[in-house]
C-alpha cells in the first residue's frame, strides 16, 4: 500500500492572487465525510475525479455514479492539453503525471457496465415503499407482505416474487386482516400496479440474482491501488427515486456488512453520493432520520460519504453537519434562495479574515473552489481560495469502444452477466397451487367413482385427495400451508432487519 498521509488537491491563493501553500485531504480524516458544491459547470465533476484518484492511489476503494459519462475518462490515461499543464504550474504539481485508474463500470440496466443487482428481500419494505412512493397505508400492507414471507418462508428475489405474493395476499385478505391488521384487496391492489410501473421502467432487471457482492466493490489491485467503481448513471437518472434508493441500500449494505473498525489511517472505501439532493427531496422524515443515523455510524466501519450536489442547501443541516471535508465551488447569486444558498455556505467555513467568504463564493472561477479539509485533531481548516489541480486520468468520457475493452477485462467479468432464476416465492407459490390444484382435481374425481383402482402399497398417496376433499381449503391456502411446512423450518423466522430495513446477507 501507498504511504502517502495526503491527498493533494490544490493550491490556495493569497489576497494578491499567488501562491499560498498546497490544500491537502488527510487520509486519516478520509472517514469524516465530504461535500461537493457548485453551481452547473464549476468543477464538481473534476473535483470528484481528483479526489476519487488520490483515494485510489492511496490504496482506498472509491464507489461513484457518473451522472453525465463525463466521469469514465477517470479509467484512461490523461493527455498533456495545454490549459491542464497550465493549471499543473500554477498549482505547483511537479511532475504533473499521467495516469489511468483501475475502473470497474458497473450499470443497473447492465449496458454500459457489469449489471448490479439487489433482493427485494435485501432491499427491504422502507426503501421499497420509498422507491415506489407508496401511501402510509400501503407501506403497511408492505411490511405485511414483508413479515409474511420471513414467516412463511418464501423468497423475494424479484419483482415477480413479490408480484406472486401480493396476489397471494389478496386472495386471502380478510385472514390476512384478521391476523396482521388491515390488508385490504384494493391497497394490495395500488401496490400492484405500482410494481408494474417500475417494471416499465427497467427495474426488473435490478432486481434478482446474482446480487452485488459488497466485496467486489472493496478490490485493489496488485499494485496496491483502490479499484474505482463508476456506475453508469445517465439513464439511470430518468428514474431519480430507483436511483437514490440504489445508492441509499448500497449505502446500508456497507453500513451493516463492514465490521467496525474505528479510526484507520485511511479509509477503507469512499462513496461519492453525486446529485444528493436527489436522496432528500420529498422524503419522509423517518427516512430523512435514518439516513442520517447511517452517515453518523458508517465513519466507524471506515466508509466516508462524500455528497455533491449544486447547493449546500439542498442536505439536511444534520447531515451537513457531519460532512468535514469541504469543496465549494462558484454559486450564483440573482434570486433570494441563491443568495440564501450563499450566504449558508458561507457561513459553514471557518472564516479567513483575507477575504469575505461570500463574496468569494460568487467570484470563483472554473475550478476553483473554497476549500476547507479536517486539520489536526479533526478541526475544519480555515477556508482557503483555492485551484484545484487538474486530473492525471482523462477529462471527459470515454469512448463505447474503450468501455467494453475495460468491462471485458474487469475482474468481475462473467459474474454478474448472466440473471439467475433460482425458485423463490413466485415459483413456490406457483408450485403449490398447481398441486393443490391437481389433488383437488384428483378428489373430484374419485367422489365420482371414477376411483376404483388402487395400487397397492400406495394408498395413502391416492388417499390425500381424499382427506383434503373431505376438509376443503382454498388452494391458496393449501398452498401457503405447504409451503410453510417444506421450507418454513429451513429459513430463520425472526429475520433482523438493518436500520435502512434492508436484509445483509450471511446472517
Ligand atoms: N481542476 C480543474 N482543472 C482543469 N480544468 C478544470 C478543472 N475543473 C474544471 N475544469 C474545466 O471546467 C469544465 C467543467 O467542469 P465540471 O465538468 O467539473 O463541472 P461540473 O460542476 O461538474 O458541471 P455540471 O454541473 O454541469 O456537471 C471541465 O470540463 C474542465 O474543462
Ligand atoms: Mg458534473
Amino acid at each position: 500500500m501507498v504511504d502517502e498521509t495526503s491527498i493533494f488537491i490544490g493550491a490556495s491563493r493569497k489576497p494578491d492572487d499567488s501562491y499560498q501553500r498546497a490544500e491537502e485531504l488527510l487520509l486519516r480524516y478520509g472517514n469524516r465525510h465530504g461535500l461537493v458544491t457548485g453551481a452547473t459547470g464549476t468543477g464538481k465533476t473534476v473535483s470528484l475525479q481528483i479526489l476519487a484518484e488520490g483515494f485510489s492511489n492511496a490504496g482506498v476503494p472509491v464507489f461513484c455514479a457518473d451522472i453525465k459519462g463525463d466521469l469514465s475518462g477517470i479509467s484512461m490515461m490523461g493527455e498533456a492539453k495545454d490549459f491542464l499543464v497550465k493549471r499543473a504550474e500554477q498549482v505547483k504539481l511537479d511532475p504533473y503525471q499521467f495516469q489511468e485508474f483501475p475502473v470497474i463500470f458497473w450499470d443497473l440496466f447492465g449496458e454500459q457496465g457489469h449489471p448490479i443487482r439487489a433482493t427485494i428481500s435485501e432491499m427491504g419494505p422502507l426503501l421499497l415503499s420509498r422507491l415506489m412512493n407508496l401511501t402510509e397505508a400501503q407501506e403497511g400492507v408492505m411490511n405485511i407482505a414483508f413479515r409474511i414471507a420471513d414467516e412463511e418462508g418464501l423468497l423475494l428475489l424479484d419483482l415477480k416474487d413479490l408480484q406472486a405474493l401480493l396476489a397471494n395476499m389478496a386472495d386471502r385478505a380478510d385472514q390476512l386482516s384478521a391476523r396482521y391488521g388491515n390488508v385490504t384487496k384494493p391497497s394490495v391492489g395500488a401496490i400492484q400496479r405500482t410494481l408494474l410501473v417500475l417494471e416499465s421502467q427497467g427495474a426488473a432487471n435490478f432486481f434478482g440474482e446474482p446480487a452485488l457482492r459488497i466485496a467486489d466493490i472493496m478490490r485493489t489491485t496488485r499494485d496496491g491501488r483502490g479499484a474505482i467503481s463508476v456506475l453508469a448513471a445517465d439513464k439511470l437518472m430518468m428514474n431519480p427515486r430507483l436511483y437514490a434508493t440504489f445508492l441509499l441500500w448500497l449505502m446500508s449494505e456497507l453500513f451493516e456488512e463492514l465490521p467496525e473498525v474505528g479510526d484507520l489511517d485511511r479509509p477503507k472505501l469512499v462513496f461519492f453520493f453525486d446529485e444528493a439532493h436527489l436522496l432528500f427531496e420529498d422524503a419522509p422524515k423517518v427516512l430523512i432520520d435514518r439516513v442520517e443515523q447511517v452517515v453518523r455510524l458508517i465513519r466507524s466501519k471506515g466508509v466516508g460519504v462524500y455528497f455533491v450536489t449544486q447547493n449546500p442547501l439542498d442536505i439536511p443541516e444534520k447531515v451537513l453537519a457531519q460532512l468535514g471535508n469541504r469543496v465549494q465551488h462558484a454559486l450564483r447569486a440573482y434570486t433570494p434562495r441563491e443568495q440564501q444558498a450563499v450566504r449558508t455556505a458561507a457561513e459553514t467555513f471557518r472564516p479567513n479574515p483575507d477575504f469575505d467568504c461570500a463574496t468569494a463564493i460568487t467570484q470563483l472561477a472554473t475550478g476553483e473552489a473554497l476549500v476547507s479539509m479536517l486539520e489536526d485533531k479533526g478541526v475544519p481548516a480555515m477556508v482557503q481560495r483555492t485551484l484545484i489541480r487538474p486530473p492525471s486520468s482523462r477529462l471527459g468520457p470515454i469512448t463505447p469502444d474503450e468501455r467494453r475493452k475495460i468491462i471485458a477485462e474487469s475482474p468481475v467479468a462473467g459474474q454478474y452477466d448472466d440473471a439467475v432464476d433460482r425458485e423463490s416465492a413466485f415459483e413456490m407459490l406457483q408450485k403449490k397451487a398447481k398441486e393443490a390444484q391437481d389433488a383437488e382435481a384428483q378428489a373430484q374425481q374419485q367422489n365420482s367413482g371414477g376411483s376404483r383402482w388402487t395400487i397397492p402399497g400406495f394408498d395413502d398417496v391416492l388417499g390425500t385427495g381424499n382427506r383434503r376433499s373431505s376438509n376443503r381449503q382454498t388452494v391458496a391456502e393449501a398452498a401457503i400451508k405447504s409451503v410453510v411446512r417444506s421450507v418454513g423450518s429451513s429459513v430463520g423466522r425472526a429475520i433482523v432487519r438493518g436500520i435502512l430495513g434492508s436484509l445483509a446477507r450471511g446472517r
